[in-house]
């Protein structure tokens, strides 16, 4: 249907089995295919070039270059041996759903505008809060990602403690103060970006330290928060990470969430990784106080599989988050009380016009049931602990920190190897990605430089994971 905007449904059958046909040999190439194939960027561009297209090509001659180009460079997040970055496989059920969803082209701003869409949002929030055993009525919405929704809930925790500072601005803060926000040493960069963005300033956020484990210091928090105070400052909100980006650690958040309520801080909880672990029966301990937090960031594009674009924001108190995000600025009001029709997304989070996210969630939930995913989730942390075991007990590897969830930070430690470890395993490292049949990602552990695996695939078995150690010993033997 080249040069048409509108085919007739005859021709869109047609383009929908050719694209479905390709979506579907993809899936079925994984099993043949390198994590990457390495490229260049001066070889790659030239495939790109050519000046704005006036005509139209035929999509048949698109899905060419979908094949033999955007695919084949692309780094392949479904390879079970993806174990670079927390980043989600994908599932064909989404892929599928993206389709329908364009379609209905619904821009769930609020209940008139996307009636359906909104009930299905309010439904999977709900589902989501009973993934975490959270039982108070707090709401939620989705959000591009974890990064965002940390913004969203320290805009909020800013809203507590100063209830005019959308009006005022930070200059409206009483003397000289400044407001302080606490997290780790390990905390993910975006609780950076949002103290920023927010006009908190980076140099109010305090840096906790962690114990030899990597989980956060209860009694430096309390040290850092004492001392904050007799400066007169304004401590405002603690950020504990439930799964940590480097190695996963779980901070202990029945400890601050202790110290946060005696000290009458807000308390978010950054789970973006490892909230769903909390479907986890060996892993659901970690969270027996997360219904502690006021609020919570988490990932379905992590570790619930889903594509990228979706993040969720859960507020245990809807009042703060109107504060910080309503227009009218009427944080009084509770959601769902008054007139659900009048419900706008926009008074709880940053963006107006919203994609239908929750189609995905609520495609997958009803599809595959809440089970599968959990079994799935739980043979992750399997994948991941197997792993450590089998580098505790080579001749050759070393384990970096302890394995909480599912990510491991190891280092390779041939017997008698005399020379520099860090540029040792970097360059390992590096041969690792252009070989293409595992893929890692570092971290530093402890001022080490330490291989990190992330284990986030539904296709990833513990066979990867001695492939993965014998990839990285027969790459070791080239240089
Ligand atoms: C612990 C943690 N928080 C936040 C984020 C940011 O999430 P996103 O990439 O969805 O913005 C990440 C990303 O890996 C993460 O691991």
């Amino acid at each position: 249907v080249p040069g048409s905007l509108s085919p007739d449904p005859r021709e869109i059958r047609e383009i929908g089995r050719q694209a479905l046909d390709l979506v579907a040999s993809y899936y079925e190439s994984l099993a043949t295919r390198g994590v990457l194939q390495p490229t260049t960027s001066a070889e790659l561009r030239p495939q790109f070039a050519g000046p704005l297209p006036q005509t139209g090509e035929s999509f048949a001659t698109l899905l060419d270059t979908v094949q033999d180009v955007i695919a084949r460079f692309s780094r392949h997040s479904a390879h079970p041996r993806m174990f670079g970055y927390i980043a989600s496989p994908g599932l064909p059920i989404a892929a599928v759903g993206h389709m329908i969803s364009a379609a209905l082209n619904t821009n769930v701003s609020g209940w008139r505008s996307a009636p359906a869409a909104t009930e299905i949002e309010w439904l999977v929030i709900r589902w989501l809060k009973e993934m975490l055993g959270l039982t108070h009525n707090g709401v939620g919405l989705l959000v591009s990602g974890g990064s965002m929704a940390n913004f969203a809930g320290i805009a909020a925790a800013r809203s507590a403690c100063l209830p005019n500072v959308v009006r005022d601005g930070l200059h409206g803060t009483p003397g000289t103060q400044q407001l302080r926000l606490y997290t780790s040493t390990q905390a993910h960069v975006s609780i950076r970006k949002a103290v920023a963005m927010l006009g908190i300033g980076t140099a109010n956020l305090r840096e906790v330290q962690t114990t030899r484990d990597l989980r956060m210091d209860p009694a430096h928090l309390a040290h850092l928060i004492a001392e904050d105070r007799a400066s007169g400052h304004l401590p405002f909100c603690v950020v504990a990470s439930a799964g940590t980006a480097a190695s996963g650690a779980m901070d202990p958040i029945g400890e601050i969430a202790d110290l946060t309520r005696a000290q009458k801080l807000w308390l978010h909880v950054d789970a973006a990784y490892g909230g769903f672990a909390a479907l986890a029966p060996s892993a659901r301990a970690y969270f027996a106080r997360i219904g502690d937090a006021d609020s919570i960031a988490l990932d379905p594009h992590k570790w619930l599989y889903l594509p990228v674009g979706c993040g969720c924001i859960l507020y245990k108190d809807p009042a703060y988050a109107r504060a910080a995000f309503a227009a009218d600025a009427d944080y009084t009001r509770v959601i769902g009380l008054q007139n659900d029709e009048a419900f706008a997304f926009w008074d709880y989070g940053p963006e107006l016009s919203r994609p239908f996210r929750a189609f995905d969630l609520w495609l997958l939930l009803k599809s595959a049931g809440a089970a599968a995913l959990a079994e799935a989730i739980e043979e992750n942390i399997a994948c991941a602990r197997y792993c450590a075991a089998l580098i505790e007990t080579s001749h050759d590897f070393e384990l970096l920190a302890p394995v909480d969830l599912s990510i491991v930070c190891f280092r390779y430690r041939p017997a008698n190897y005399a020379g520099d470890l860090n540029a040792h395993n970097e360059k390992l490292l590096l041969a690792l990605q252009r070989d293409g049949s595992s893929y890692l990602s570092n971290a530093t552990i402890h001022g080490k430089f330490a291989l990190r695996a992330c284990v986030l695939n539904y296709r990833t078995t513990r066979r990867d994971m001695e492939v993965l150690l014998e990839d990285l010993r027969r790459v070791a033997k080239t240089f």
